[in-house]
């Protein structure tokens, strides 16, 4: 099995073929992701979210996300691993941001790192690619920041939002990004910003222009129930399925109907 790389991912955004990711998160999941032949998978602080209950992105340490990002890099053979730095790792002084990114690197044996902002975190950007790790980067929502949003709401609508946006994408691009993440914005904002970058854009909620797409995995498989925003296909209903078949376990149990004959010794 060849590993995808970075310059697999540049390469296919040259040629036109699209880029799939999924975010992932443990060993088990992983596997079959990179199994059904995924891409990329993000070990994303949305971990804080899906994984650990949090109701941001905000609390989640650097050491959980190594714990993750690990579990995963055990799994996959095939995808190339990009790990969240979670906030408060890499927006102070750039110095604490390449620590935080070597951690990672080192402890996990990840192959890049994703990190949110543009202007506000330029230094840390170029400090961290000059030590030869690649970085993705990410505009448009970043949750990171939602206390400073109030909102989950589409961003960039209004032109000096997208003004901001397409400049911080080509100042990500210079300082040596390998790609950027879209997050709920609008499609044709998306699409321009795509079509002026030489470096893949993997939207999310971002419209179809972009290079590549991201979902949270637990939201299109439907195990995040209740999370249904206009941008999510659901591919399963796995809270159902999962739901059932536990309801079913129990009843057999209860029933003394689980273990029969053939299920024990
Ligand atoms: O943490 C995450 O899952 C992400 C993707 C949604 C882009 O950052
Ligand atoms: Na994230």
């Amino acid at each position: 099995i060849k590993r995808i790389t970075t310059h697999t991912i540049r390469e296919m955004k040259a040629r036109g073929e699209k880029i799939a990711v999924l975010t992932g998160y443990d060993y088990s999941m992983a596997r079959i992701l990179d199994d059904a032949g995924i891409d990329i998978i993000l070990v994303g602080d949305s971990a804080a979210n899906v994984m650990a209950g949090y109701e941001t992105t905000v609390p989640i340490t650097l050491d959980e996300m190594i714990c993750y990002a690990s579990a995963v890099v055990r799994a996959a053979k095939r995808a190339l691993i990009v790990v969240d730095l979670p906030f408060g790792t890499y927006q102070g002084d750039s110095s604490d941001a390449l620590k935080a990114a070597v951690r990672v690197m080192k402890e996990t044996g990840a192959h890049a790192l994703k990190v949110e902002g543009g202007a506000e975190i330029k230094e840390a950007v170029q400090r961290i690619v000059n030590a030869g790790i690649p970085v993705m980067g990410h505009l448009g929502l970043t949750p990171q920041s939602i206390y400073k949003f109030g909102t989950y709401t589409v961003r960039a609508k209004d032109e000096a939002e997208a003004n901001k946006l397409r400049a911080d994408a080509q100042l990500l691009e210079e300082a040596g990004c390998f790609g950027i993440v879209l997050e709920k914005i609008p499609a044709v904002l998306a699409a321009e910003v795509s079509a002026n970058l030489n470096i893949p854009t993997i939207g999310i909620g971002a419209g179809a222009g972009c290079d590549g797409q991201v979902l949270v995995v637990h939201d299109m498989l439907g195990i995040n129930k209740g999370f249904k925003p206009k941008f999510l296909r659901q591919y399963l209903n796995l809270y159902e399925d999962i739901s059932n078949a536990v309801g079913r376990y129990i009843q057999d149990v209860k029933a003394a109907d689980f273990p029969n004959d053939q299920e024990q010794y």
